[in-house]
């Protein structure tokens, strides 16, 4: 017998929890239309009581998909709850998804609570949810390293409260596969109605094991699991959603579930998701890297050219790799520039942004010959299109790079009106355009990461840069993208350089009280 299994896709909340991985509500909405036109079941759209921003952005995914039920993740407070029931209050299906922590370590060190006291909390939580929504989902966070007794108890009463998944996870990674599958097994054996909910699981990738232990979970009863794109998510991040699938759909003579999961439409959602947050692919990454149906070894192109399952358990095209078709050119317009956009679910909200995107696109046509769906995604992302508040913009760039000279940077921003100038030597063109662009923006901001990668193939390709920004607390990414990675990394600098003047500060849900 095979049951649905239930795909949880948390890009939005828990991959949002990567450092820098913070996103705006366009960019949300874009990535959530990404992952209704998959199929996803459940979009986590963000954390609703974290500030005024992510409740708009949950609030703007709920307005946005229509196919997918969107949730919020809430604590188990009555202020979140109500902050997440509002924001949800548009969806055509919506649900609240509420946690406290129940393992001693958290109980004790972080909440400060008695097991009597979380329990009570928890069915509270429960009942505030329900005012909103009969689609309520409890977890118990730091499920893996907590007492299974306690466990029983918890879910018994969430589930006499209304809770309807209920949802075990491995926050800190702790957990192997059989532990992990043993504990989901007792906990559906011995809470009483547990026939009465879906059991989903949660596990993070500390030890590497997210995907891992998720399967081993589904093999022992989980029809839920939570997972992110390319495994995005806090620390070493969730389980990969393109690995839970494409193993369920691979091993279905193992797994009795199957998703409705749409894989062609994979790696354009990798693509994207990694373009807005600037978290490049790792090359051999699982289903979704550069090199994950790449045959190098001459014997192994030989098998796979005689017959493909030599070497192949899946084929490209199932999960997107081809859909990398070649868009546009030069002489295409407006119209059919405007339809491939909708096409890949970018919503341009109005004609002054749509003109600067084709002024934008025409820029590249007259450099690039082809453009692909990889470029239309990253011109839409990268620095140069419009942040809720760019204060800075590049407006003219310079650079002097010669064998045995030290390189030079000349650029210029436009910021409110003005036009600042600056100039300065670096070790290389790059350093000395981030020394120029700080001596007019005087940031003091700590440089954490510089990774270029290129969009498509050929000497011709986009460079697509990702800064990484830290002052303070915050943490923030930027991106740029061009012909010229020069360019591009002035651009992605400049980005990360708004976003670190526009963004405001934001709760952690995992942080501290409940
Ligand atoms: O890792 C975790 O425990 C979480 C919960 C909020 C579900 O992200
Ligand atoms: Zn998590």
């Amino acid at each position: 017998m095979t049951d649905r299994l239930v795909i949880f896709d948390t890009t939005l909340r828990d991959g949002e929890q990567s450092p820098g991985a913070s996103m705006t509500r366009e960019e949300k909405v874009r990535i959530a239309r990404q992952l209704e036109k998959m199929r996803v079941d459940v979009i986590e759209a963000g954390f609703a009581a974290a500030s005024n921003g992510d409740f708009e952005a949950v609030r703007a995914v709920a307005e946005a998909v229509r196919e997918s039920t969107v949730c919020s993740l809430a604590r188990a407070n009555e202020n979140d709850i109500r902050r997440a029931g509002e924001a949800i209050r548009p969806a055509v299906s919506g649900r609240i998804h509420t946690f406290i922590a129940t393992s001693p370590i958290h109980m004790e060190k972080k909440l400060r609570m008695t097991s009597d006291q979380v329990v009570e909390q928890a069915v509270k939580a429960i009942g505030w949810a329900r005012e909103y929504t009969d689609n309520v989902e409890f977890s118990a966070e730091d499920a893996g390293r907590s007492e299974l007794d306690f466990l029983c108890r918890i879910f018994e009463q969430v589930i006499k409260a209304g809770a309807k998944t209920i949802n075990v996870p491995d926050t800190v990674g702790y957990n192997l596969p059989e532990q992990f599958a043993g504990l989901v097994r007792s906990l559906i054996e011995r809470v009483p109605n547990s026939d009465q909910v879906v059991w989903s699981v949660h596990c993070h990738n500390d030890l590497g094991l997210a995907v891992a232990n998720s399967l081993a979970a589904v093999a022992a009863g989980a029809r839920q699991v939570e997972c992110t794109i390319n495994g995005l998510g806090e620390r070493a991040g969730n389980a990969s959603m393109e690995e839970v699938v494409m193993a369920v759909r691979t091993r279905a003579d193992l797994l009795p579930v199957y998703t409705q999961i749409e894989t062609t439409q994979i790696v354009p959602a990798s693509k994207l998701v990694s373009q807005i947050t600037g978290y490049p692919v790792q090359p051999n990454k699982a289903i979704v890297g550069a090199n994950a149906f790449a045959h190098e070894s001459g014997i192994h192109q030989d098998g796979v050219l005689k017959h493909r399952e030599t070497y192949e358990i899946m084929r490209a095209e199932d999960v997107g790799w081809t859909t990398n078709r070649l868009t546009l050119g030069k002489l295409s317009g407006r119209n059919a520039f405007r339809a491939r956009l909708q096409e890949l679910g970018i919503v341009v909200t109005s004609e002054e942004q749509l003109n600067a995107a084709f002024a934008r696109f025409k820029a590249l046509a007259d450099k690039k010959q082809e453009i692909f769906d990889e470029d239309l995604q990253a011109l839409m992302s990268d620095g140069s299109a419009p942040l809720e508040q760019e204060h800075y913009k590049l407006v003219a760039l310079r650079v002097c790079s010669e064998t045995g000279e030290i390189p030079c940077a000349v650029v210029t921003l436009a910021a409110a009106g003005d036009e600042l100038k600056a100039e300065s030597s670096g070790s290389g063109p790059v350093d000395a355009v981030f020394k120029a662009l700080e001596k007019i923006a005087v940031s003091e901001a700590k440089l954490l990461l510089y990774s270029v990668n290129a969009i498509t193939g050929g000497t011709d390709a986009q460079g697509e840069v990702t800064v990484r920004l830290s002052k303070g607390e915050r943490v923030v990414n930027g991106q740029g993208a061009d012909t010229d990675i020069i360019t591009a990394s002035a651009k992605a600098y400049i980005n990360a350089l708004n976003r670190l003047r526009s963004g405001a500060p934001r709760l952690d849900p995992q942080g501290g009280a409940v």
